[in-house]
């Protein structure tokens, strides 16, 4: 910890040894030789992806999926050759000699997106690694159906591409009763038949809980490695990873009719102490949330008052006996009291977008020690 890091408003924990303990629990809903891939997107949904990639690589994880070249680009330097990196969003025009040059391997979503990476190969002399998304009924990403017959006749056979693994994404995996998940595994399946002797993938996070015919062979979990609940109708089976707390910077006896916040929507209905803590919408704090949200000390819940600011909210702190709060004290945003997902829920979004939410001016602390009895706390980013 640097000196400055003491006086940061508030502090996010990852655990690390959480995120190995998901990675092993949705291992252990797979059959052999089915492989498991970390999804680790836009900094691996905020938590750092340096720190998150090595842990789930000590798990034995070797398939790391990103969205962008970018992304692939930074993350290559911290994982070794015998892992492959894969570029979800597909391969930007113009990037393919940076993209072979790196390792990494793109995801191709499209007959251009296929040629270039052959005439890349062509220039390299050496067949490329590649991945094939076809789109099985979401309409986002991936070669449509037809495309998908050129692409099967032309590439895989012209020596030129090594085809790893043909994918697709689940639209409504999380919903496990809705049609639109059937429906897909189904399309997948008859798409994926053009590409006879490449490996599959179709699963996410909730893919995987929908059973065995969704797990082929690998599946691409992201969500629930950080502890995001896989099925909405069911008690999350993830441990949690995140914990977030703020500290207060003021405190305030208002009295009845007094008001709170920007636009001073909020109007005291009796006398209360305030207590304004040092996180914002800066910090990833919907504004919204504010309007339900809530914050916990020593168990009491402190609900949001007045609208959230960039800097800071304002929380009802009268349920706390008098000298038990006051500047310092940390407050739980998320933590035993409050899920990432009850957090989400309170903010009307998913526990995704709050995760990717959470900014950069947190301290962050990294739990890595595997053992509980260890210290835990064996190193901190201070460079974020
Ligand atoms: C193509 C693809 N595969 C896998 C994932 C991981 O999904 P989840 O975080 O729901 O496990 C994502 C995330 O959006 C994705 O876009």
């Amino acid at each position: 910890m640097t000196n400055s890091d003491q006086f940061r408003g508030a502090s996010l924990t990852v655990d690390l040894r959480a995120i190995r303990a998901n990675y092993r629990l949705l291992r252990s809903r797979l059959d052999a030789p089915t492989l498991c891939a970390g999804v680790v997107k836009a900094d691996a949904y905020g938590l750092g992806a340096s720190y998150v990639s090595l842990a789930l690589f000590a798990e034995g994880c070797r398939h790391f999926f990103v969205a962008h070249l970018d992304e692939g680009l930074a993350l290559r330097p911290y994982l070794s050759r015998s892992a492959d990196i894969f570029i979800l969003n597909g391969l930007p025009r113009g990037a393919e000699q940076e993209c072979a040059t790196a390792g990494l391997v793109p995801v191709l979503n499209s007959l251009e997106q296929a040629e270039a990476w052959s005439d890349c190969a062509y220039k390299l002399s050496r067949a490329l690694p590649a991945v094939a998304q076809v789109d099985s009924g979401m309409n986002r990403l991936g070669l449509m159906s037809n495309d998908v017959a050129a692409f099967a006749k032309k590439y895989p056979r012209s020596g030129m591409f090594d085809l790893r693994f043909v994918m697709s994404h689940l639209a409504c995996a999380d919903t496990p009763a809705h049609e639109a998940n059937a429906m897909q595994l189904a399309t997948f399946r008859q798409i994926a038949a053009f590409f006879p002797d490449v490996p599959r993938s179709l699963a996410n996070s909730s893919g995987i809980f929908l059973g065995r015919d969704y797990h082929f062979n690998l599946v691409r979990p992201g969500a629930a490695l950080y502890g995001v609940n896989p099925d909405l109708t069911a008690v999350n089976p993830m441990r949690p990873v995140v914990r977030l707390a703020a500290k207060v910077i003021q405190l305030r006896e208002v009295t009845r009719g007094d008001r709170v916040g920007y636009g001073l929507d909020y109007s005291v209905p009796a006398a209360s102490r305030l207590a304004t803590l040092s996180i914002g919408y800066a910090d990833g704090l919907h504004r919204l949330w504010g309007k339900s949200g809530a914050v916990f000390f020593e168990g009491k819940r402190l609900p949001v008052v007045g609208h959230v600011s960039m800097d800071s909210i304002v929380v009802d702190a009268s349920g706390v006996a008098p000298g038990r709060i006051g500047p310092d004290s940390e407050v739980e945003v998320i933590g035993d009291r409050q899920s990432v997902d009850d957090l989400a829920c309170s903010a009307g979004t998913i526990g995704y977008e709050v995760l990717t939410a959470l900014g950069h001016r947190y301290r962050r602390i990294y739990l890595e020690a595997e053992e509980e009895s260890m210290p835990s706390a064996v190193f901190e980013d201070t460079l974020v």
